[in-house]
């Protein structure tokens, strides 16, 4: 499965933010991260379509919508029209992800389901065959520049293990504390997409610190 890296954009400089998302577009990354975040689901706000808008607008590259809002199903859609290519809900956020993965698949996104770290794998087994990833979080969501949990290896391995059963083309992402120096036991746990936010923005040559990321 193709390795990618997904830098998030809630770690860039949102004065310079076209010259962050441009740095993105030059560099080995194949997608673009953009955390919603509703001050609900999560005990903090980043941002919403207007932001998003400008994204796509300055960069080709796969445009990867992680929404951490409350009943994403109002949503969905509009994301994918304001320019997601991967729509990534909640589990623990909505009462139909069944409604919500039939929305985006509508919508003509790709679809995906996250789940936080206290919540179980198999919870994941009964939409497993209708999704095409899952979004694993090895820190609570809501924050940029947390520490890696380090129980989110086994996670990996468990649900790579449940997917080659169900899903075997499934994409596994994971997201926070990712830098080159967990990349590596990440990717051989199972995942093949690593979100990173401060270990690229933060780094002095970010591009280096992608491509660093994307060998270890
Ligand atoms: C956290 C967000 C992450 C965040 C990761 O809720 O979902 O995408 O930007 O940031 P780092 O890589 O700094 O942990
Ligand atoms: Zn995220």
């Amino acid at each position: 499965m193709k390795r990618i890296i997904a830098p998030s954009v809630l770690a860039a400089d949102f004065g310079h933010l076209e010259r962050d998302v441009r740095m993105v577009d030059r560099s080995a990354a194949d997608w673009v991260h953009v955390d919603v975040m509703d001050g609900l689901f999560v005990p903090n706000i980043s941002f919403g379509f207007p932001v998003l808008k400008a994204i796509r607008r300055a960069t080709t590259k796969l445009v990867d919508v992680h929404l951490m809002i409350v009943d994403p199903e109002r949503y969905v859609a509009r994301f994918a029209h304001d320019g997601a290519d991967w729509v990534t809900f909640h589990l623990e956020a909505t009462h139909d992800a069944e409604h919500c993965i039939h929305l985006i698949r509508e919508s003509g996104a790709k679809v995906g389901v996250s789940i936080k770290p206290k919540t179980a794998v198999e919870t994941l087994r009964p939409i497993l065959q209708e999704v095409d990833m899952v979004l694993i979080m090895s820190v609570e969501p809501g924050f940029g520049g947390q520490q890696f949990i380090p129980e989110s290896l086994d996670r990996i391995r468990e649900l790579r293990r449940m997917a080659e059963e169900l899903n075997p083309t499934l994409q596994i992402e994971v997201d926070g504390g990712i830098s080159k120096e967990n990349a590596g036991a990440l990717f051989e746990a199972g995942a093949n997409v690593l979100v990173a936010g401060s270990s690229v923005f933060k780094a002095e040559d970010p591009e280096l610190e992608i491509k660093q990321m994307l060998e270890a």
